[in-house]
């Protein structure tokens, strides 16, 4: 008998010829960043998550930063983040010279916990960043009640297509920052997209986004006098995307919806057919969300598991399946747990996500066996 030896990774970006091909026109057109093709995508983008503008940058990081310091956010501001998310939301308020409050998260849905919010809120508060962790869209509509007058800056890394109440994602507050990272549904490589329906302040984000420059590029270079440069009134940054990436990304804006509709049927396959594990809580998703399915995110309930967490990603690694925690606790980090000396049961909520999230391939290159090899392995363990 011959042991089919599997290798499935935990994420597999799907791109292809088309991708490839969409790039060549950059290429031949000698135009290579900021440009048409980056103008095209951020069109389509916007329009596909109902925004009244979009702007491309270089990752959702700098998205995240470029729309911190377009609020105006710096320093004696504090900003509400989750415990649980990707570091760099964190970061963004640091790089603004302003102070991370923490927050702790539910473990039910993995987003921000409501019930906390108004506690934490001081006259300090100028902004919360509310994550839509996996593609799951935090409560806004909530939040907005217990923190009436807070600017809301969404975390959308997660949360291409995703919807609340019929709402998109990176429309529910004041703007939104997606990832096209590979490890994300569409990706351009590296990049990001800041949404925003306030004429304002997307403004402003498009100034700092260029160094600063009163006058962009493609309109000086357009103009009838490109040998003038602009005045730059502003202290900017370079987070501008290049126009390969904006090809690519429009490529990929046209696939999202087969993304995920392939995801949320293996997504509600994953959850038939480990509904019989007592010790592994698959997600839910509320009535009126729409999941975007970045990644599915089981939960170890290490008090019924035959196994811990962690010794249960071993046995599946040994079996080819890659796995992960589904992100990490910010507070327990190094960096942070000193610099606000901080415990990890200062947030159970996040610490107990950190320690037994499990995130299991979801991704649209996995075939019929690979999913059916993932759920007989964790059967298997017992
Ligand atoms: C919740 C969250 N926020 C922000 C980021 C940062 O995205 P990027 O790598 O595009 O900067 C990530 C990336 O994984 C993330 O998961």
């Amino acid at each position: 008998m011959t042991t089919v030896k599997r290798n499935i990774p935990i994420a597999v970006p799907c791109t292809g010829e088309e991708e490839w091909l969409a790039t060549k026109d950059v290429f031949l057109s000698g135009w290579l960043t900021q440009g048409p093709k980056v103008k095209e995508f951020e069109q389509k983008f916007a329009d596909r998550h109902k925004a009244k503008h979009a702007l491309a940058t270089t990752s959702c990081t700098t998205a995240l930063h470029l729309a911190l310091a377009a609020m105006g956010v710096g320093p004696g501001d504090e900003v509400i983040v989750p415990a649980f998310t990707w570091v760099s939301t964190a970061n963004s308020v640091l790089y603004c010279g302003a102070e991370v409050v923490f927050a702790d998260v539910d473990p039910l849905t993995n987003n921000i916990e409501i019930s906390q919010l108004k506690k934490l809120r001081t006259p300090r508060t100028k902004a919360i960043i509310p994550v839509h962790l996996f593609g799951l869209c935090a409560d806004v509509d909530a939040i907005k009640d217990a923190l009436p007058g807070v600017l809301i800056l969404e975390d959308c890394a997660c949360a291409a297509g995703a919807e609340y109440k019929g709402r998109p994602a990176g429309t529910l507050g004041d703007m939104g920052a997606f990832s096209l990272h590979p490890r994300k549904s569409v990706t351009t490589g590296e990049g990001g997209v800041l949404t925003t329906n306030n004429t304002t302040l997307n403004e402003l984000a498009d100034t700092l986004r260029n160094h600063g420059a009163s006058v962009s590029e493609e309109q000086r270079h357009a103009g009838p006098r490109p040998y003038l440069l602009p005045d730059f009134n502003v202290m900017g940054f370079n987070y501008r995307m290049t126009d390969f990436q904006g090809a690519v990304g429009t490529v990929q804006l046209s696939k999202l919806d087969r993304f995920i509709d392939e995801r949320s049927h293996w997504a509600a396959y994953y959850k038939r057919e480990l509904a019989s594990i007592p010790w592994l809580r698959t997600p839910e998703t509320p009535r009126g969300w729409r999941h975007a399915w970045q990644a599915y995110v089981t939960f170890v309930d290490e008090t019924k598991s035959p196994k811990p967490r962690n010794e249960i990603m071993e046995i599946l690694q040994q079996k080819g399946i890659a796995t992960r925690p589904g992100t990490h606790a910010v507070h327990a980090l190094g960096f942070y747990s000193n610099k606000y000396n901080l415990k990890t049961s200062d947030f159970p909520g996040a610490w107990a996500c950190d320690q037994q999230t499990l995130a299991i391939p979801l991704h649209n290159k996995m075939t019929e066996e690979d999913y059916a090899w993932v759920v007989n392995a964790l059967k298997d363990i017992g």
